[in-house]
C-alpha cells in the first residue's frame, strides 16, 4: 500500500485510530482515479488519499458522489466516515461524475466497479464493460502512459478479453504500448476494510506486460507483505480460488459439526482444536455456524460454478459448499421444531440479522432464509440487530423488529442467535427471563454456556 518507508508516525501507532488521524505523507505522490465508489472503490480512494496520493472518486451515481463529496460514506464501514472526513480535509481526495477530466492528470485508473449477479449465478460485466468504454473514451484525448487496473472480482480472462477490447476501441491506442493493464484483486473484510486497504496482508498483481507491474507497484512501494506478480488471468482466478477455498472451508466444518450432533456427545471446536495440530491444517474459517452470507462468499462461488459451467465443467465440490450453505439455516429451525414442538403460532426471537457481526449488511444473511422458513411454518417471526434492523425488514418485510433484544425476547417460546455479533458473547441467563418458554439456539457457537443456567440451551455441533 502507499504507505513509504519512513512515512509511519514516530510513535509506532499502528491502530485505525492513528492512521485515519495522521497526514502520513505531505508530499503528493501518485494521481489516482478510482472509478466506482461503492464498497470497496470508497474505501480504496480514501485510503489512497491518506496514504499520500492525489485521488479522485468517480461514478455515475450523482447522488453518492455528491454524498460522499460531502463526508457522508453511502454505506457503513466502521471509520469510514471519519476517514473520510479526513482525507477531504487534507485537499489530496475529491469526486467527480466525469470521468474523462479526472482522467487528464492521472496515471492510475483503478475499475472498482460492481459487477451483480444474474440468476443463474454468473455475473453481469455490462458495468465493467461500460466503465472501460468510458475510461478508454477519456484516454483517447489525454497525452502520457496510464495503467489502467481491473479490481472488481471477475471469471478468469475478463480483462484479457472485455476490458482490454473495450479500452483499445473506445481510446483508439494499443495495450502494453500506450497504456498498461493490472488486475489487482482486493482482499477487504467487512468491518476491517480500511485496516486491509491501508495494510494488506498480500498483494497480487496480475499484468499483461512487464512495464504495467512495475508501474502499478510504485504505488504500492511501502507495502511490508508478500507479494506476487502475474499474468492477468491467473490474478483474477487467485481472487476466486481464496473465497472458494475459504468458503469450502466453512461449509466443511458446518459438515463436521452436522456430523458431530448426528453422532452425539461430540463438540465440534474440540474436534478442530485436535484437527489444527496438524500443521498442514490452519483452523481459521473452521467455525461451524448457520453458515456464510456478505456479498462475496456466495456471489463468488456461484460464479466460479457458472464460469466453469459455461466452459463445460461442472464443480461438484463447489456446488456442494454451496448445498450446505443453504441447508445449514435450516438445521436451527429442526433444533427449534425438535425443542418447542411445532412452531406454528410460537414467537421466534432472532438475535443478529446481519451477515456477521458488526456490519449493517444483510445480502445472503443466512438470516434470511431462516426467517422466511421459521414464516413458512407459521412462526411470528421478531428480529433484532442495532445496525441491520431496517435492511433485514426490507429484505423480509413479513417479521417484526424489535428496537432491542430485550423486547425481541419477551414472551418469545425460542430465541436463535444467528450472527457472531460481539454483543450476544455476554449474553446471561437473566437476558432471557422474559421469554415464555426458555429454549435457545447458539448458531454460531459464541455463548458462554457457564452463564445461561436455567435455560435450555442447544448448541449447533454440540
Ligand atoms: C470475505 C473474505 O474474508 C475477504 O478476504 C474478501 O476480500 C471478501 O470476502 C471479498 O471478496 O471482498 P467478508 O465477506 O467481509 O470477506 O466476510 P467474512 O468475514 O469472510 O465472512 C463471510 C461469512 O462467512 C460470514 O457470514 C461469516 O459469519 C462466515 N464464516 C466465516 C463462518 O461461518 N465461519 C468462519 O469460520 C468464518
Amino acid at each position: 500500500m502507499p504507505f513509504e518507508k519512513g512515512s509511519r508516525r514516530k510513535d509506532g501507532d499502528d491502530s485505525l485510530e492513528a492512521f485515519i488521524s495522521s497526514d502520513y505523507l505531505s508530499k503528493p505522490m501518485a494521481r489516482i482515479v478510482v472509478v466506482g465508489t461503492g464498497h470497496v472503490g470508497l474505501v480504496h480512494a480514501v485510503a489512497f488519499a491518506l496514504g499520500g496520493h492525489r485521488v479522485i472518486g468517480v461514478d455515475v451515481n450523482a447522488r453518492a458522489i455528491a454524498d460522499q463529496s460531502r463526508g457522508r460514506p453511502t454505506f457503513f464501514e466502521p471509520g469510514l466516515r471519519d476517514a473520510l472526513r479526513r482525507a477531504l480535509r487534507t485537499g489530496r481526495l475529491s469526486f467527480s461524475v466525469d470521468v474523462a477530466a479526472a482522467l487528464k492528470a492521472s496515471k492510475f485508473v483503478f475499475l472498482c466497479v460492481g459487477t451483480p449477479s444474474r440468476k443463474d449465478g454468473s455475473i453481469d460485466l455490462s458495468f465493467l464493460r461500460a466503465a472501460a468504454k468510458t475510461v478508454g473514451a477519456g484516454m483517447a484525448s489525454a497525452k502520457g502512459y496510464r495503467v489502467v487496473i481491473v479490481k472488481s472480482t471477475v471469471p478468469p480472462g475478463t480483462a484479457e478479453d472485455v476490458v482490454c477490447p473495450a479500452l483499445q476501441k473506445s481510446s483508439r491506442k494499443t495495450a502494453g504500448r500506450d497504456f498498461g493493464l493490472c488486475v489487482n484483486p482486493e482482499f477487504l473484510r467487512e468491518g476491517s476494510a480500511l485496516k486491509d486497504a491501508r495494510k494488506p496482508d498480500r498483494l497480487v498483481i496480475g499484468a499483461f506486460d512487464r512495464r504495467s507491474a512495475r508501474v502499478l507497484t510504485e504505488i504500492y512501494r511501502g507495502a511490508r507483505c508478500p507479494r506476487l506478480v502475474t499474468d492477468l488471468r491467473h490474478a483474477e482466478m487467485m481472487k476466486y480460488a481464496t473465497n472458494a477455498f475459504l468458503a469450502t472451508k466453512v461449509s466443511f466444518a458446518n459438515e463436521l459439526a452436522n456430523l458431530c450432533d448426528a453422532f452425539g456427545g461430540l463438540n465440534v471446536d474440540r474436534v478442530v482444536d485436535g484437527m489444527a495440530l496438524d500443521p498442514r491444517i490452519n483452523r481459521r474459517f473452521l467455525k461451524a455456524g448457520l453458515g456464510f452470507g456478505g456479498s462475496c462468499f456466495p456471489k463468488d462461488v456461484r460464479a466460479l460454478v457458472a464460469a466453469g459451467k459455461e466452459r463445460g465443467y461442472t464443480s461438484r465440490l463447489l456446488r456442494a459448499t454451496l448445498q450446505v450453505n443453504e441447508l445449514q439455516p435450516l438445521r436451527a429451525v429442526e433444533l427449534a421444531e425438535r425443542a418447542a414442538g411445532a412452531l406454528e403460532g410460537k414467537r421466534i426471537a432472532i438475535l443478529g440479522l446481519s451477515f456477521k457481526g458488526g456490519s449493517d449488511d444483510v445480502r445472503e444473511s443466512r438470516a434470511i432464509p431462516l426467517a422466511t422458513a421459521l414464516l413458512k411454518k407459521g412462526a411470528h417471526v421478531v428480529g433484532y440487530d442495532s445496525l441491520a434492523n431496517d435492511a433485514f425488514k426490507a429484505a423480509v418485510p413479513e417479521i417484526e423488529v424489535a428496537q432491542d433484544a430485550t423486547s425481541a425476547l419477551a414472551h418469545a417460546d425460542v430465541c436463535i442467535v444467528h450472527n457472531d455479533g460481539p454483543e450476544w458473547r455476554d449474553l446471561t441467563a437473566a437476558d432471557f427471563v422474559g421469554m415464555r418458554r426458555k429454549v435457545v439456539i447458539d448458531g454460531r457457537r459464541i455463548l458462554e454456556r457457564g452463564a445461561l443456567k436455567g435455560v435450555e440451551l442447544y448448541v449447533l455441533g454440540g
